[in-house]
């Protein structure tokens, strides 16, 4: 590694500045001078904003990836013999399928390491749910979770300070200049915290509709693209499913209300939607591990690990492990209630023809489920369950959904958030197709 020199990062920022390209050596070099806080944070916000505007090369973005991959500790996992799959999601609201997934795999013999985020602004995040469980805890070490793998097949845990440090700090300071939304500072920012895993497979969920964080279909597709080709070139297979978040995943929206519905779900009851993008995940999921011969056979094994309670049971003993109440999944009446519950009735006859994540998204938050700052502390109860689906006809004064809220101040907010997310009219309704397209290293298909 060169000597720092205070002139370095402002001859980056003006080459990127003027569309030029950085080599693999200043990534590497910027990075650990960014993560041992020598370069400030002022510089990179300059650096991110020029990169928003003038975009990175393939080569730079995998440079980048490398350099925050290489500023912290990785799971080492060489030792043992189980496939070790991971899925990671872009972020929606309704979405607890990771909750499903990872018992529901690891049931069928692939270990899932995984380590999901929080909530923030609209989308809700997989720690939240968990931790509406009573006593679930998502802030194990990295030798915990390692040995947790080793034991039971699966952990849930949330990004530890020791992983890709150099992510973490420019992920806060790009959620703060407005420069999230660039393609391959989130493919470079996502992959160096999933290849820090040990993981000998990834898939990944990109959504992409009115309620993912990049709605249209072709930034959602070459941001998908971009990370498997990133997992390929680290010798670690990549499936990417790009799938819906025009409306929202399921019926059940919140924290408490969502391990509910993925409880169900490991039994092999829920929403048809729902357990449609879970298969289609779980599948990838057991193929890239190679416990299945092809999809048919992954589907057989899933199918019999739920029907026969086997997924359901796996839960039990990851939650104990994580210092949770296991028997929420025998009986989930021990998870935290809502004190007030009321339906929402259609105002007219008509089609449903929308019912806008985003909008659902913000009335979680509204009622005290959602985040507005990373401190804020969430309310696991409160949410929705939704039964009304795009396409229904309904008559005036049909229940469409339920409010569950703390107190009559909640359910107020809760039906204003409804009616806003949810549109009757004539017509048809216009859905985005639940599962698009599948990416791999060999193509899109
Ligand atoms: N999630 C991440 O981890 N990083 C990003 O940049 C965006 C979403």
């Amino acid at each position: 590694m060169a000597m720092f020199s205070p002139m370095f990062a402002r001859e980056c920022i003006e080459r990127k500045r003027d569309g030029g390209r950085l080599s693999a050596t200043d990534w590497t070099q910027l990075m650990h001078d960014y993560a041992s806080g020598r370069v400030p944070d002022y510089q990179m916000a300059a650096l991110a904003m020029a990169i928003w505007f003038r975009g990175m090369t393939d080569d730079e973005t995998a440079a980048l990836m490398q350099a925050m991959l290489a500023s912290g500790a990785r799971l080492d996992f060489s030792h043992l013999r189980a496939p070790r799959i991971d899925k990671h999601s872009t972020g929606g609201v309704g979405d607890k399928t990771s909750l499903i997934l990872a018992p529901l795999v690891a049931a069928c013999g692939v270990a899932v390491p995984m380590m999901s985020g929080r909530g923030l602004g609209h989308t809700g995040g997989t720690l939240d749910k968990l931790e509406a469980i009573p006593g679930f805890r998502t802030d194990l070490s990295l030798e915990r979770a390692r040995r947790q793998v080793e034991e039971i097949g699966c952990v849930l845990i949330g990004q530890t300070a020791e992983i890709a440090p150099a992510d973490r700090k420019l992920y806060a300071l790009r959620d703060a200049t407005a420069t999230v939304e660039s393609i391959p500072l989130i493919a470079a920012s996502i992959m160096s915290k999933k290849l820090a895993e040990g993981l000998t497979g990834l898939v990944l969920d990109v959504k992409h509709g009115s309620g993912a964080f990049m709605p249209e279909r072709e930034r959602a597709l070459a941001l998908a693209q971009l990370m498997v080709a990133l997992g390929a070139q680290h010798g670690v297979p990549v499936v990417a499913l790009l799938t819906a978040m025009d409306r929202p995943l399921g019926r059940a929206c919140g924290n408490a209300l969502e391990v509910e519905e993925a409880i169900m779900v490991l039994r092999g009851e829920g929403p048809a939607d729902l357990i449609e993008v879970t298969m289609a995940l779980a599948i990838e999921m057991l193929c890239l591990g190679e416990v299945a011969r092809d999809a048919a056979d992954a589907r057989a094994q899933l199918e019999h690990a739920m029907a026969s309670g086997r997924a359901a049971e796996r839960f039990e003993p990851v939650i104990a492990a994580q210092g949770g109440d296991a028997a929420v999944v025998a009986d989930p009446s021990r998870l935290p209630q809502a004190a007030a519950v009321e339906f929402f009735r259609a105002d007219t006859a008509g089609t449903v023809l929308e019912i806008r994540p985003r909008e659902i998204g913000l009335g979680i938050t509204a009622l005290g489920g959602g985040r507005s700052r990373v401190e804020d502390v969430v309310d696991p109860t409160v949410g929705f369950v939704i039964s009304a689906r795009p396409g229904d006809r309904v008559r005036a004064g049909e229940p469409l959904a339920t409010v569950f809220a703390r107190d009559a101040t909640g359910v107020a907010k809760g039906m204003s958030a409804l009616r806003l997310a949810i549109r009757i009219g004539e017509g048809e309704a216009r859905v985005l197709p639940l599962i698009d397209v599948r990416v791999t290293a060999g193509g899109t298909a």
